[in-house]
Parts: C-alpha cells; structure tokens; sequence
C-alpha cells in the first residue's frame, strides 16, 4: 500500500523546526517507518537548486525564474526521494511542499494561481499531500520571536508586507481544503503544538 505523505507549511518563523524535531523523535520512539525531507532540496540535485534560491547574492533573479526553480527542485525531488519511499509505503513528512509555491510565488509574488498550478501539475496531479499541517503564526508574531530576518537569506530580506501575503497564501489555502489542512495555532507552546498535531493526524489516520 502507497504510503502517506504529510506536508508542513507556515511563514518563516513560524516553528516547524520545532514541531518536525518532535515528530522525528515521536515517530522514532512508536517504530513508525519513516523518511524525513525538505523543499526546495532533499537530493543531490534539488539541494544544488536550494543553495542557487536562497543564496543571497542572486537578488536579481527574476519571480518567474524563482518559481520554475522551486518547481524543477520539487519534480527532482519527488523522482529522488518521495515517489520510491511512498511506493515502499513509508511515511514521509516533508518540510514545505507546493502549498509553499502557491503562498509565496503565486499569492506573494503575485505570479497567479494558474501559472503556479500550471508548472507544478506533475506534483499537484500525482502526490497531493494526505494532509498539510499549518502552524498558524503570522509573521509579526514570528519576526518578534526570530529577533529579525537572517541577512543572508534572499526571502528572509524581503520585509513584512511580502511575509504578510505569504500568511494570506496561507490562509486562504487552508480554509479552501480544510480536510487536507490542519491548521494549529502557533502561539501556543511547542508541547501543545504538537499535542495538536498528533491528535490531527491520528483523525486522519495519518499515523
Ligand atoms: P528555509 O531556510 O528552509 O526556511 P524555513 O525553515 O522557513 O522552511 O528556506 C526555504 C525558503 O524557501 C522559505 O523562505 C520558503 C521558500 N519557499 C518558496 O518560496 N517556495 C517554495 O515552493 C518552497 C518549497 C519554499
């Protein structure tokens, strides 16, 4: 049987390290058969594309060209890592998917809906995430807790109103698939996040 795949997605700052570094450790301790990753990266090519989109230095590469980068790293890396895990039937949890393309390239970007969906169809056709988890902080919450943006991180630099789309991406996301989203309240502490997030994905029978 094809395994499950979760997604976990929120505005920078936002604690989805947290929340992963805790599931890794839950998973482990219950012997669920796993497999961690991340977007953009996870494989040898899609990380190569990773350090090219938040390298700093490349301010002036255009939304256009960012967001086919996003899009090649994800086919790459669904061809590398999460077609051959779920066809094992293991569980995979990946760190930001393409709800991430929709709220940053298309909603805060501005690119549009359709050019988004359109460049990622191979991904949106065949591996829809079984559930997405959104930890729901907005970014003033999250920039307040981070202590300010990393200066050497292109995304990072692009100040609050562009974090502030990114968060009504987001949004509208989960309340247009609300039984594939699983949106937590962020300004909760790390245990009842994740308490929350447990629960979520036990109901959907995701764990
Ligand atoms: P990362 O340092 O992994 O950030 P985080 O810990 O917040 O996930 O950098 C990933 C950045 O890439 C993050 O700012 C979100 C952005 N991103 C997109 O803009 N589009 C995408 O499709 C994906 C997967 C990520």
């Amino acid at each position: 049987m094809r395994g499950k795949l979760i997604t976990f997605e929120g505005c920078d700052g936002c604690g989805k390290s947290t929340q992963l570094k805790m599931l890794s450790a839950y998973l482990q301790e219950q012997g669920v058969q796993h497999v961690f990753t991340r977007e953009p990266g996870g494989g040898k090519i899609s990380e190569a594309i990773r350090e090219i989109l938040l390298n700093g230095k490349n301010a002036e590469m255009t939304d256009e060209c960012e967001a086919l980068l996003y899009a090649a790293a994800r086919v790459q890396h669904l061809h590398d890592k999460v077609e051959p895990a779920l066809q094992e039937g293991k569980l995979v949890i990946c760190d930001r998917y393409v709800d991430s393309s929709l709220a940053y390239q298309a909603y805060a970007r501005g690119l549009g809906e359709t050019f988004v969906e359109s460049i990622n169809a191979f991904a949106l056709q065949n591996y829809l995430p079984d559930a997405t988890v959104f930890i729901d902080l907005t970014p003033e919450e999250a920039f307040l807790r981070k202590k300010g943006a990393d200066e050497n991180d292109r995304l990072e630099q692009a100040g609050l109103a562009f974090h502030k789309r990114v968060y009504e991406g987001f949004d509208s996301l989960a309340k247009r698939y609300p039984k594939r989203y699983i949106r937590v309240d962020g300004k909760q502490t790390p245990a009842e996040i994740f308490a929350d997030v447990v629960k979520a994905l036990k109901e959907r029978n995701c764990l």
